[in-house]
């Protein structure tokens, strides 16, 4: 499908971009099950960004499963489809100068894998937010395992629709023994190290 496409090479690169914002993009990748605190984090962490003067953008399941991806569903063809739009904006936004942070599953190894390739290493930053199933389950805040329990949602993830612990996480955040505050803290700290220009 891309045959006879050829890429323009435009006169702004992204060392100009970096040159001007003074910090270096980056995507910020939450991956964890339903209810760990993805979405938690991840806008408290764009909070104390954004009030440093750093552009940033949340991506999560609002604004993407209800515009760009509402046609797919939880099948596991869709989840990776889901995971391979979100990685192509996101690497769009980075692109562009900000700052990104997503707050999605992400259940699978290879499309986690593919998205730093995407992205390329340097630019992404891989959070496990690590809460065990046990504790999302008896949370429960959108009342979503009981209904999978129920058998009223079908391929719910850790119930009937895997979930690969990452093996390549930049930082592993227990989130069921952490405060939010303590958990940002830490995520913050790694994610200062790797978008200031040195
Ligand atoms: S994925 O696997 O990365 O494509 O999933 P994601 O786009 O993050 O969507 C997860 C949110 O959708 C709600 N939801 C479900 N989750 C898991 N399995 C099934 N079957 C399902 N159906 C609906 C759920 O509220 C997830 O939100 P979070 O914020 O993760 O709790």
């Amino acid at each position: 499908m891309t045959e006879n496409i050829i890429p323009h090479s435009h006169a702004i690169t992204q060392q100009d971009r970096i040159k001007k914002l003074g910090y270096k993009p980056q995507l910020i990748w939450f991956v964890g099950l339903s209810g760990s605190g993805k979405s938690t984090l991840a806008s408290a962490l764009e909070e104390k960004l954004f009030a440093e003067g750093i552009n940033t953008y949340i991506l999560d399941g609002d604004n993407i499963r209800s515009g760009l991806n509402k046609d797919l569903d939880f099948s596991d063809d869709s989840r990776k489809e889901n995971i391979r739009r979100i990685a192509e904006v996101s690497k769009l936004f980075v692109d562009a100068g900000i700052v990104v942070l997503t707050a999605f599953i992400t259940p699978f190894e290879d499309e986690r894998n593919k998205i730093k390739a995407l992205i390329g290493v340097e630019n992404y930053t891989e959070i496990f937010v690590n809460c065990p199933l046990e504790e999302c389950e008896k949370r429960d805040v959108k009342g979503l395992y009981a209904k999978a329990r129920r058998g009223e949602i079908k391929n719910f993830t850790g119930i009937d629709s895997p979930f690969e612990e990452p093996k390549n996480a930049d930082l592993n955040i227990p989130s069921h023994q952490l405060s939010i505050e303590e958990g940002v803290q830490r995520i913050y700290d790694l994610v200062k190290t790797k978008i200031e220009v040195g």
